[in-house]
């Protein structure tokens, strides 16, 4: 049986994350779900299989190293799949520092606890364990909008927001590890994850929460920026594939061809959330499209994110299996149908952010 040690594991890619691999494997694996529950953790999402005798949750901050040794010390970790960060690009530009600790030293301290934790004497490590580093495709900056150029594995790194610098600070050390201690990791960049769970702070699941409630839709500068958007579980399936057939030390991009500019993602959300909405429910009225409204751009906005995802097709036969259109209209459902995890979510503190960043 295998031991992962997820990190992050609340957050909303971690939480898919461990329903796809239940899912996948019910009583094959074990799960560490290690999370310090920040303002992004919601252990609501993890509801359906948080009394399964192989799950457990460890409530812990992935920079105190104390609690990280004592995990590895207590447990016999194969797998660790570190998705833990403050994940927030608008966030990181309002207040860096905590992106730089949670995301830079946090993934320093988690690489050093594995290594002392499996590293033989002779600096082997045992068959089976592996670091998985949950990254993104903003490490490599901003492509320019041709439609032609894309992310590869080997595009040289150009972050522009606090939040890419760190990750991308993160990806290095984990890149530092593999060359100087033939540390067992692998990388993903991946792009746009969208699917239930996602906190109310990002795109989709904002305009969604927005147009529900008949609030502005606040488009940042001229709304043609463009995004890669991937569905949450075919984001899950690479990662467990990375496991299956990937090489040690290799980075795998993953992206599934989904280009399309802010704007049409939130006219589709609109146009959607009309088509799937019964007359007679009282949100309809607020839904329309008057509520679109452009507002200041964001600081070093990026223009352009697309991802070549050949190697991973190629090297261990990934392909996404949910399009865009299935998938957007699957994902607007579930908020439709769980509104409650929207409100229970967008609690105090979350109101005081919204109200702060969107001057509301
Ligand atoms: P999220 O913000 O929804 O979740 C982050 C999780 O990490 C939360 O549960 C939070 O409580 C936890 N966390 C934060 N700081 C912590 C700390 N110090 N110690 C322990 N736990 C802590 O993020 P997400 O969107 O699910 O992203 C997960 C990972 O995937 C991140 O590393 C992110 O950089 C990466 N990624 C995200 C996307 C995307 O589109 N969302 C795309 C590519 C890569
Ligand atoms: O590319 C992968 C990255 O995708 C991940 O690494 C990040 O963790 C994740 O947050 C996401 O970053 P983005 O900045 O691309 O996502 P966000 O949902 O914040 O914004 C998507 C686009 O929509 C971006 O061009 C900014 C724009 N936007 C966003 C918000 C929140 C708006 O126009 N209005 C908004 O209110």
């Amino acid at each position: 049986m295998t031991t992962y040690l997820v990190t992050g594991g609340a957050g909303f890619i971690g939480s898919n994350y461990i329903l796809y691999m239940f899912h996948k494997y019910s009583d094959q694996i074990r799960i560490i779900n290690v999370d310090a529950l920040t303002y992004a953790g919601n252990l609501e999402n993890l509801k359906s299989v948080e009394d399964l005798p192989n799950y457990t949750f460890i409530r812990a901050d992935i920079t105190d190293k104390e609690a990280i040794t004592k995990i590895f010390e207590d447990n016999e970790i194969d797998q660790v799949i570190h998705f833990a960060a403050e994940s927030h690009v608008d966030r990181s530009i309002r207040n860096p520092e905590v992106f730089v600790k949670t995301n830079v030293l946090g993934t320093a301290v988690m690489l050093n606890c594995a290594r002392a934790a499996w590293e033989r004497a002779d600096g082997s490590y045992p068959a089976g364990k592996r670091f998985h580093h949950v990254s993104t495709d903003e490490v490599y900056g901003s492509l320019p909008d041709d439609g032609v150029s894309y992310f590869y594995e080997t595009t040289p790194y150009a972050p522009h927001s606090p939040y890419s610098a760190s990750k991308a600070s993160s990806d290095m050390l984990v890149r530092a590890y593999i060359d100087t201690y033939h540390f067992p990791a692998n990388i993903t960049n991946t792009s746009n994850n969208y699917g239930p769970y996602q906190f109310p702070e990002k795109l989709i699941p904002l305009m969604i929460n927005n147009a529900l409630h008949g609030k502005p839709l606040p488009v940042y500068g001229d709304g043609r920026n463009i995004r890669d958007w991937l569905y949450v579980d075919d984001h899950a399936k690479g990662i467990d594939m990375v496991g299956l057939y990937g090489k040690l030390g290799e980075t795998y991009n993953i992206g599934g061809h989904n280009e399309r500019r802010n704007i049409e993602i939130v006219t589709t959300i609109i146009d959607t959330l009309l088509e799937l909405l019964p007359d007679s429910d009282p949100r309809k009225k607020n839904v329309s499209r008057d509520l679109i409204t452009y507002v200041e751009d964001r600081k070093g906005h990026d223009r352009r994110y697309a991802i070549a995802p050949d190697k991973a097709k190629r090297e261990l036969g990934w392909e996404p299996d949910t399009t865009f259109e299935v998938g957007i209209k699957k994902t607007i459902k579930w908020y439709l149908e769980n509104e409650e995890w929207f409100s229970h979510v967008t609690s105090g503190d979350y109101q005081k952010y919204y109200e702060e960043m969107y001057h509301t």
